[in-house]
């Protein structure tokens, strides 16, 4: 276990912004942190879990403890003909599984390439992109619940996944801590190229793709498309895709006949915030240390020394420009602390 005190994050978030937290504290085993959630001062404290800080904005210094995982470890659940189970520590890093499953030939998450961040976190988010979720392969999460500190074995169904949502993050459930992660994946995969460029990405020089093949691409796609967060501060997407009623899409689509779309559930229609925040003219837009990346306009950027309340006061402007030109109401992705 590690205890700090007055401790700078800018390490433990993407953005790279300098902010402090009262306490942090790492723990290497359940044991640790059944210790950890049962001290008194922690329990009267604020206190936020977190992963690689990959998907977080720290508007402030944080008055409290944030608690950080270190449980790591890939082992074999269970081996059939047909699949491979794979129990993951929360801490691990999710790319070095998705690396570790491709390496065996393993399919279901090669899609899920390069996204930064740890396994728990990518759990607790849905994590997804060309055209596959982590939910698609999660066969069960284990948890602490926060306030009861009972562990529980959550199945995928009682997670109640859905875009970039579950159980964890809805605000309405105790808070829980996830330890461990399993995934089930395939040995005869079956491969998921129907998004758009990642077919024909893959056309050019690979006619029968393989898992590998299929990691390449997207590893290449995203490369292409989005800032390496070591190189220049983000969070990758800032805000969710939003999901609007059919009706309001064709009264859109009347003005903007060229506006992209995909169908959500239940009949809707999800466009890509990307698109919006372009139209409203804030692609490769600077603003002070904070900017829009100029090649996906999902992205904000820290250009170098951006605090975090900077960074919500241009994505504020945003979500305004987008308010008032479509009536649409943007939603953060990335998880505001402070
Ligand atoms: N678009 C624009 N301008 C832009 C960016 C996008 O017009 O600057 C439009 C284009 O029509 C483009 C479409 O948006 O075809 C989709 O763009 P892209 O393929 O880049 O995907 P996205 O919807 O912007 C989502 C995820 C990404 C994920 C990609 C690929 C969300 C919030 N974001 O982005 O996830 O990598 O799809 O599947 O759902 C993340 O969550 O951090 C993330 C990067």
């Amino acid at each position: 276990m590690r205890i700090e005190q007055n401790y700078s994050l800018e390490k433990h978030n993407t953005f790279h912004v300098p902010a402090k937290t009262r306490w942090f504290m790492e723990y290497d085993t359940e044991e640790e942190l059944g210790r950890i959630l049962r001290d008194e001062y922690f329990q009267e404290c604020l206190s936020v879990h977190i992963g690689s800080g990959s998907n977080l904005l720290f508007i402030n210094d944080f008055n409290g403890i944030i608690v950080h995982s270190r449980i790591k470890g890939i082992t074999m659940a269970e081996e059939t003909d047909e699949r491979v189970t794979l129990r993951v520590g929360a801490a691990e890093t999710w790319d070095d599984v998705v690396a570790y499953a491709v390496s065996r030939g393993w399919g279901g998450i090669e899609n899920l390439s390069l996204i930064p961040g740890e396994t728990g976190a990518a759990a607790a988010q849905n994590i997804g992109a060309y055209g596959v979720e982590i939910k698609d392969v999660i066969e069960t999460v284990e948890a602490y619940n926060q306030l009861t500190l009972e562990k529980r074995v959550f199945t995928a169904g009682e997670c109640e996944y859905g875009y970039r949502s579950s159980y964890f993050k809805n605000e309405h459930n105790d808070p829980h801590i996830i330890t461990h992660v399993t995934l089930r994946l395939s040995k005869k995969p079956r491969l998921s190229l129907g998004y758009g460029n990642l077919r024909e990405e893959l056309e050019a020089n690979h006619p029968e793709p393989t898992v590998a093949d299929v990691r390449e691409a997207v590893i290449a796609i995203r490369r292409r498309k989005l800032p390496d967060p070591e190189k220049l501060g983000n969070a990758g997407s800032f805000f969710l895709n939003p999901v609007i009623p059919a009706e309001r899409f064709e009264e859109l689509k009347a003005h903007y006949p060229e506006i992209p779309s995909y169908p959500a559930a239940d009949g809707k229609v999800k466009i890509p915030a990307g698109w919006l925040v372009e139209r409203c003219g804030f692609k490769g837009k600077k603003e002070g240390h904070v900017g829009v990346y100029e090649r996906q306009a999902l992205v904000l950027v820290n250009l170098g020394d951006a605090r975090g309340h900077e960074i919500a006061l241009f994505a504020e402007s945003i979500r305004e420009a987008v308010r008032q030109r479509f009536g649409i109401e943007l939603m953060p992705e990335v998880k505001y602390i402070g």
